[in-house]
Formats: C-alpha cells, sequence, structure tokens
C-alpha cells in the first residue's frame, strides 16, 4: 500500500509509539488519582507530554497545555468557552467543520460570524480582516493551513492584527502541528487547537489546546478532577479547569514517545522532507492533460497536502481507481470542509486529496504520479 491520507491520519509512526501505548497499558495507574508509584508513573509522563507540547508550540506553560481526545473537542471547547450569545466572530472559508459547526452553534445562539472569502485558488487575502471588524467582535478562529488545499494561511500577520484590535485568537493547528514550525507567543495566538494523531505521529484519541496567559476558558465539561472533590464547581487551575475524567494516559504516552521522536528530527527537517515531496508530486501532475490542480503552489510555506480532480471524473470513483489498481490510499469528497469546496467549485464533484507524511519516499509519489497520468489518459 502507498498511503497518502496522511492528513486524515498518519498510520505509520515512529516503533516507539506504539511500544510506550503498550507499556503504559501495562503499567499506568490514574494520573493525579493517587500516590503510589503506578499512579505517579502516569502523571510524570503526561506532565512530561505537557512540557514536551509547550516547548514545540512556544506556549507559556505546561500547566496551560490542556488535553482532549481531537482537535474537535479541543475547538468546541475553545469556541463554547470564550463566546457568548452577542458576540461576532471572524474566520474564514479555508475552515474544516470542526471550526464552522462550533460557530454556526454559536450564530444560531445570538452570535454571529463572518467569513473571509478565498479566490479559486483558495487563497485568503489577510487585508479582509479589518473591513469584516464591528464593535462587538471578539475574536478571530481560523486555521493555519486548509486540509484541503494545503495553503497555509499568515497566522503571525493575522496574530498581529488580532492583538491591535484587542481580539482572542483561536488557531486549529490540525494539519501543521508537528508539521510547520508554530510559535503562540510570536503569533499572539490565545488558543491552539491541536490533534495528536496527524502529523505529531501520536495515537487517535489525544490532542489538546494551549491557552495563552490570561485567557479564561470556560469549562465545557465538568466532573471528576483528583482534587477539590468538595467542591461544587469545577477547579479553576489549568490544566484540571478542563479535563474532567480520566485522561488518555496510554495515548498520551505514544504521544510522549512521538514528541520525542520530532524533538530529535526536528520540525524545519520534517517539512523540508514532506514539502519536497508533495511539491515532487504537485510538478508531476500540474500540467497533465485533464488534471486540475487546487491550491497556491507559489507559497514557500505549505502543509504537504495536493488536490486535485481529473477531468469530470467523481473524486470518489479517481479514489477507488486508486486504491484498487495501485493500492494507493488517498481522500476524495468533501473533506469537512464545505465552504473551500463551494468557493473552488467543487461542490459537485469533491476532490481527490493526496497528503504525505515523513513516512513517504520519492518512489511512492514517482508511482502516483503515473497512476494520475494513466487515469488522466483513460478518461480522456
Ligand atoms: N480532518 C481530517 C481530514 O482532513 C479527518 O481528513
Amino acid at each position: 500500500m502507498i498511503y497518502l491520507d496522511n492528513a486524515a491520519t498518519t498510520i505509520r509512526k515512529p516503533p516507539e509509539v506504539a511500544a510506550a501505548v503498550l507499556a503504559a497499558m501495562d503499567s499506568f495507574g490514574n494520573s493525579g488519582r493517587g500516590t503510589h508509584c503506578e499512579a505517579l508513573s502516569a502523571s510524570r509522563t503526561i506532565f512530561e507530554t505537557r512540557e514536551m507540547l509547550a516547548r514545540l508550540f512556544h506556549a507559556p506553560r505546561p500547566e496551560r497545555v490542556c488535553f482532549t481526545a481531537n482537535s474537535t473537542e479541543a475547538l468546541n471547547i475553545a469556541v463554547s468557552g470564550l463566546l457568548e450569545s452577542g458576540d461576532h466572530v471572524i474566520s474564514t472559508d479555508c475552515e474544516h467543520n470542526s471550526v464552522l459547526r462550533p460557530l454556526y452553534r454559536l450564530a444560531a445562539q445570538g452570535g454571529s460570524v463572518d467569513f473571509v472569502p478565498t479566490d479559486r485558488q483558495g487563497r485568503i487575502d489577510v487585508g479582509n480582516f479589518a473591513s469584516l471588524l464591528r464593535p462587538e467582535t471578539r475574536a478571530v478562529v481560523c486555521t493555519h493551513a486548509s486540509n484541503l488545499t494545503g495553503n497555509v494561511l499568515d497566522i503571525r500577520h493575522i496574530g498581529a492584527f488580532c492583538h491591535a484590535h484587542g481580539l482572542l485568537f483561536v488557531v486549529d493547528a490540525s494539519q501543521t502541528a508537528g508539521a510547520l514550525p508554530i510559535d503562540m507567543e510570536q503569533d499572539h495566538i490565545d488558543v491552539l487547537c491541536f490533534t495528536g494523531h496527524k502529523s505529531l505521529l501520536g495515537p487517535q484519541g489525544t490532542g489538546g489546546l494551549c491557552v495563552g496567559d490570561g485567557v479564561e476558558v470556560r469549562p465545557w465539561k465538568v466532573g471528576g478532577t483528583g482534587i477539590l472533590s468538595y467542591s461544587q464547581t469545577q477547579p479553576e487551575p489549568y490544566p484540571t479547569r478542563l479535563e474532567a475524567g480520566t485522561l488518555n494516559g496510554h495515548g498520551i504516552a505514544g504521544l510522549h514517545a512521538a514528541l520525542a521522536w520530532i524533538e530529535k528530527t526536528g520540525v524545519d527537517a520534517i517539512h523540508a522532507r514532506e514539502d519536497a515531496l508533495a511539491r515532487q508530486f504537485y510538478e508531476g501532475v500540474r500540467q497533465l492533460p485533464g488534471v486540475t490542480v487546487y491550491g497556491d503552489f507559489a507559497q514557500t510555506l505549505r502543509a504537504p497536502i495536493v488536490s486535485l480532480n481529473i477531468g469530470d471524473m467523481d473524486s470518489g470513483e479517481v479514489s477507488d481507481e486508486l486504491e484498487q489498481r495501485w493500492g494507493i490510499a488517498t481522500r476524495p469528497g468533501a473533506h469537512c470542509a464545505p465552504r473551500l469546496h463551494q468557493a473552488l467549485g467543487t461542490q459537485e464533484q469533491g476532490a481527490v486529496r493526496f497528503s504525505w507524511s515523513w513516512y513517504n519516499t520519492a518512489e511512492e509519489t514517482d508511482a502516483a504520479i503515473a497512476a494520475v497520468k494513466t487515469l488522466a489518459e483513460e478518461a480522456r
């Protein structure tokens, strides 16, 4: 199998990730729920994982790294815990439903949302944020990179805009955490939402949000925390404030091993390798007759994603052919990114998304180019 669906989830991980999950299952007690060796062992690994994430994202403090099951949960916590009826939010047409649906729900509850539009290459003009500003605007919530085109949004510029206008800045780093440099401090990010199972190379069921200093997120979920048991309300201190219930300690142990591998390898080296593979593919397919590629490849910084269509073939049919004839795994359809598909004019056809990880090779990429070429010739 040639696995090119890493934007959905990475399958190949450093071998120490699965080993760490197994070891944790054999040895971890419940973090924060006791002082015996097994509970402390879980607590130590979990705290070290917070420290590693804080280093990776330049988050203010490890205590402000709160674990969730994935980015969607983190984004729900951020939107519902920071915003309320009457608040206005600016977002973009590049968003995944994990951003859109919490914002649509906020709008249904008396808030309001405007979206910075994209052009036919899925690019946004960051200058458009200012034109959507209103007296009741309270936040910008947006992705760091589109899961459909791989286009990167200039979060440094958007963060500076938020800082200048006193807006909260919530970033969805689902496609970039571990794959591109992120600096919460320099980018003025108030809440960074990430998932563990994509380019962080950890297990599914891990993720979280890093909360900036001075940012107060109301808890979405309340319950057992192992501290302040006689209080009728959720404890105030982070990370407990946002972490009711037993954590996914086994998964977090795997994420810990993945982060150790990322620290050793370096985000810049990971990005350089993945970017080279994605651009190799882009160069190989972009001029094939009948092939339409979406996205802005003039961008120097991109997520390793290339989406395309072949003639008017349904994207699901192309993806099935790739899988059945060449063993190439891709993701077709709408990618939970409805506004961007509408902007690209692909809401009926969808698109076939190819996405790379560190573990892909130039040979696999050549095989994918050859497969697209054959399908394009057959379609003519
Ligand atoms: N959000 C994931 C994707 O883009 C699942 O495929």
